[in-house]
């Protein structure tokens, strides 16, 4: 693969100022198709492989998750990165990079990925939900942006993205474990939105939609014959701290075996290995970062979620 230097696409002004509007974006392309193949392979492997499971970077977001041989109905990888160093040379996230400039400033940076896998027949929605509903440090000013590129066609029949707009301009709604189930991993939102308002956004392989933090989203499960990968980058304004105070309860509730594979992993040494990744990741250049970093480390040392 190429070393991509320079980005390829751009927003136009009309497309930021939509994007500031309704809280999300289409674009059709933001990867080549010979990159587009290239990361389906590579996806197909992580998964087979279940790539990070052992240290609860690989889990099921929808069951108890607790037999390593159980077929799981929406497997995600955290930091696919981490397992696959040649994803870090494309130009997805080059050009995912250069958008995020665009939408959250200069001092936009990365902050974390994700491979999502909807199998065949098999794969379960994705709940309603914000992503900064997920953050488990609440007392923290969240500023965040959301690159999602399905690695085939996204359609309504193997679960596109939706989006309900405006939600971004409101605050974080309270969320709940489904089934109000803390071993399940995913959270949804307990209500406040009409999923009728709901506007779908289908598209080609290599295409991508954006989403802000607040934006609440949704994915259908997959009735396709085919797998329905995505493939994720967060971005964010290095996180301040809050004036305010907030509370993610649903998060601190939480009680996966995902969860406590990490917790063993990071007993084990992984502690040291998450910080040389974090080094290596370059997050330390972003001094705002590292206020954030040191809480999350003192957190993790406590034994706690992070
Ligand atoms: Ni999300």
């Amino acid at each position: 693969m190429p070393t991509p230097q320079t980005p390829t696409v751009a927003l136009t002004p009309e497309q930021i100022a939509e994007f500031h509007e309704r809280g999300f974006l289409s674009i059709p392309n933001i990867s080549p198709p010979e990159e587009v193949e290239l990361l389906r392979g590579i996806f197909d492997r992580l998964f087979a492989q279940k790539a990070g499971r052992a240290e609860g970077a690989q889990f099921d977001m929808v069951t108890h998750d607790d037999d390593d041989d159980a077929p799981q109905a929406l497997p995600a990888i955290i930091n696919p990165v981490n397992f696959a160093p040649e994803l870090r040379e494309t130009i997805f996230r080059t050009n995912a990079a250069a958008i995020a400039r665009q939408l959250l400033g200069p001092n936009a940076s990365a902050s974390f990925e994700q491979a999502i896998l909807k199998p065949p027949r098999y794969g379960a929605a994705t709940p309603w939900h914000q992503d900064e509903a997920t953050r488990v440090d609440a007392n923290f000013d969240y500023e965040q942006l959301s690159i999602w590129m399905p690695l085939q066609e996204a359609t309504l029949a193997n679960g596109c993205m939706q989006y309900i707009a405006g939600t971004n301009k409101g605050d974080v709604l309270p969320h709940r474990s489904p089934k109000s189930d803390p071993k399940i991993h995913a959270i949804e939102c307990a209500g406040g939105f009409d999923p009728a308002d709901a506007t779908p956004c289908p598209l080609p392989p290599g295409g991508a939609t954006m989403h802000h933090g607040r934006t609440l989203h949704y994915a259908g499960p997959n009735n396709s014959d085919t797998p329905r990968r995505a493939y994720i980058l967060a971005f964010e304004i290095p996180p301040k701290p809050s004036t305010r105070q907030r509370n993610f309860y649903w998060n601190h509730e939480k009680q996966t075996a995902g969860l406590e594979r990490k917790r063993q992993w990071r007993k084990r040494g992984g502690i040291l290995v998450e910080f040389g990744r974090k080094l290596r990741g370059g997050m330390w250049r972003h001094p705002d970062r590292v206020v954030f970093e040191a809480r999350r480390a003192i957190r993790a040392l406590l034994n706690r979620q992070t």
